[in-house]
């Protein structure tokens, strides 16, 4: 892909994947022209966008050679939240802190990726899915180690060591499905448990924004299904998800994603889901198969892409479809 002239002090060395060209376009125009774009000195890694009065997008590039990552911000009468965080690349506490003035915090994860947990170790504490938690709990300093060569140079974007704040244990908590965070007065969030990118997957309901942030399991590049395996990283957990996010349409306007394209209309979530059950019906319906480049560098996968109606693909493997042990339609 041909450089983005992005704001942040970091530049990309390569890529993994070869990125969706009207994704790419979208973050081209957001990143080169977008008005409300700033950088703050506390943190040049993170170029930051307000899309509503209460709501910020904090763009990070991601370490490896996979895509560029979004965490969010909401602000609420009493307290802020933080959703997911990114890949820990220079001081994001420092910088919210000065978004926010000093609110107090609730910081969340979509799931554990090293592309949405890694700065995770900057905030106190976290809350995640409850299955998610001990996965949390095996992050140390080496989570950052696969980006360097045996040099200590970074393999797919350069960058700073030193501008990646030490590592340090926090607190964990992990909450249940349908669990809500009240950020003061009315304003409540609620956790969804989803699956489908990954075992742990969830998605966050902002009741009063009426936003669904969606981590990977919505996205304009590819979406991608059953990675890391588990009981419920596939298209058949998935769908009971989407099945319950459709019937709650009216709760939410608009969706923010971990991943490029954002602030989608909510009825993209009709044409996840058909094309969803579609594969589900049907696993042999797909439109193309790919071996993908792995973005860490390791063996590339072979996946099934279908084409979700004016979106992107939904991508899955064989044993993505299916829930594990369970009798198949
Ligand atoms: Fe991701």
């Amino acid at each position: 892909m041909w450089p983005i002239n992005g704001a942040s002090k970091a530049k990309r060395i390569k890529w993994g994947a070869v990125q969706n060209q009207i994704s790419w376009v979208y973050m081209k125009m957001l990143r080169e022209g977008n008005k409300t774009l700033k950088v703050y000195d506390v943190n040049p890694y993170v170029e930051v966008y307000r899309f509503y009065d209460n709501l910020y997008g904090l763009f990070n590039q991601n370490l490896d050679g996979a895509g560029d990552v979004w965490m969010w911000l909401v602000i609420g009468p009493k307290k802020a939240m933080v959703i997911d965080t990114a890949c820990g690349l220079g001081d994001l506490k420092g910088l919210v802190d000065e978004i926010t003035e000093n609110m107090p915090l609730v910081v969340v994860n979509t799931h554990g990726h090293s592309d949405h947990a890694r700065g995770n170790s900057q905030f106190g504490t976290v809350y995640c899915y409850e299955t998610l938690l001990p996965k949390l709990k095996e992050q140390d300093e080496h989570i950052w180690d696969k980006y360097f060569d045996e040099k200590g140079n970074p393999l797919w974007l350069e960058f700073d060591r030193n501008d990646i704040p030490p590592f340090k244990k926090y607190e964990i908590v992990g909450v249940p499905d349908g669990y809500v965070f009240n950020l003061g007065g009315d304003y409540d969030v609620e956790l969804i448990f989803t699956g489908g990118h990954t075992n742990e997957h969830v998605m966050f309901l902002d009741k009063k924004g009426r936003f669904l942030f969606a981590g990977d399991n919505v996205c304009s590049d590819v979406t991608g299904c059953g990675n890391g395996g588990g009981k419920y990283a596939n298209l058949s957990t998935f769908s009971k998800a989407l099945t319950k996010l459709v019937e709650r349409i009216n709760e939410y306007d608009y969706i923010f994603p971990g991943h490029f394209m954002v602030n989608l209309e909510n009825h993209l979530m009709f044409s996840l889901l058909e094309t969803v059950n579609a594969v589900i019906n049907d696993p042999n319906c797909y439109d193309y198969k790919i071996t993908h480049i792995s973005g860490g560098g390791g063996p590339g996968r072979v996946r099934m892409h279908k084409f979700i109606r004016g979106f992107s693909t939904i991508a899955y493997t064989e044993s993505g479809v299916y829930v594990p042990d369970e009798p198949t339609i």
